[in-house]
């Protein structure tokens, strides 16, 4: 990806990619919404754990103005943002946004998007589109309040409320603050925990977390089936048994 608005860094078991327009608070234009789409595909056929984070300081300050302000209807249908955060929140493994500084906007939304959010002492969340005569149209009308409750989610987004760090944190918006040196580390501690377990069972769990309600209890079923033919569980199962054994 040369000249590109991310940075990417792939190791065996996860992806580390950094918004990377410091000079407009990492805005998202649409070179990066195609990067993080190529990525995307990426880790749909290479299943990994994404860690998202931004420079200079800033996590993401939403949608590139300038190019938002010249967008009509038909590139509104087109669900730009709306789309890439669809397919991030279905990627296979989990997702982190390491959210240092401002979260705005799209920044926001993108942040959202993950199965997990950390944050810093500075760290800024919230959604201003309707100071700029749109809406928060990429996943902040429906999927904030699933995070934090209708209350919370409409001081958001329709009285312009930007909850800072202790604020999301109570309301485990973030799971976890850290300092900011620690921030890269402390993202690497939870894909540790996340990668000490069996990658297809945590596949299939995200994957559950989100089926329809009507697809439960058969599709769990299915899933454990399939888990069960797998070596790995009596693998896993039999290390336990025997290192009990070594204990008596
Ligand atoms: N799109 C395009 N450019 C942006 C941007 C965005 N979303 N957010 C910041 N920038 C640019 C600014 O225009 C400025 O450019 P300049 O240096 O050419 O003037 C540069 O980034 C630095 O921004 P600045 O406002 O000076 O930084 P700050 O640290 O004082 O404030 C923010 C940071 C994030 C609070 C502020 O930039 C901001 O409010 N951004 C817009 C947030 C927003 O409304 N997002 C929703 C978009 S839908």
């Amino acid at each position: 990806m040369s000249g590109s608005p991310v940075v990417v860094e792939a190791s065996a078991d996860r992806v580390v990619v950094t918004l990377n327009r410091p000079d407009v608070r990492n805005a998202i234009d649409q070179r990066m919404v195609d990067d993080l789409h190529e990525l995307c595909g990426t880790l749909e056929s290479d299943p990994r754990v994404l860690l998202i984070r931004g420079s200079g300081g800033t996590f993401a300050a939403g949608a590139d103005i300038a190019q938002l302000r010249e967008r009509r209807r038909d590139d509104a249908l087109r669900g730009i943002n709306s789309g890439l955060f669809d397919r991030v929140r279905r990627l296979p493994m989990p997702t982190i946004a390491l959210v240092e500084g401002y979260a705005l906007g799209g920044g926001a939304e993108l942040a959202y998007a993950c199965d997990f959010r950390l944050g810093t002492p500075t760290t800024k969340i919230g959604n201003p589109e309707p100071g700029l005569g749109i809406l928060a149209a990429a996943g902040g009308t429906w999927r904030l309040a699933e995070l934090v409750g209708e209350p919370v989610a409409k001081e958001i987004l329709l009285a312009g409320r930007v909850l800072d760090a202790d604020e999301a944190h109570t309301l485990r918006l973030l799971n976890e603050v850290v300092a900011a040196d620690d921030l890269p580390a402390a993202g690497h501690r939870w894909a540790d925990r996340i990668t000490a377990s069996a990658p297809i069972a945590v596949r299939l769990t995200k994957a559950l977390f989100h089926a329809p309600r009507d697809a439960h209890p058969l599709i769990d079923d299915v899933a454990q089936a399939v888990l069960f033919e797998a070596t790995e569980k009596h693998d896993r199962m039999t290390a336990f048994l025997e290192r009990r054994k070594e204990k008596k």
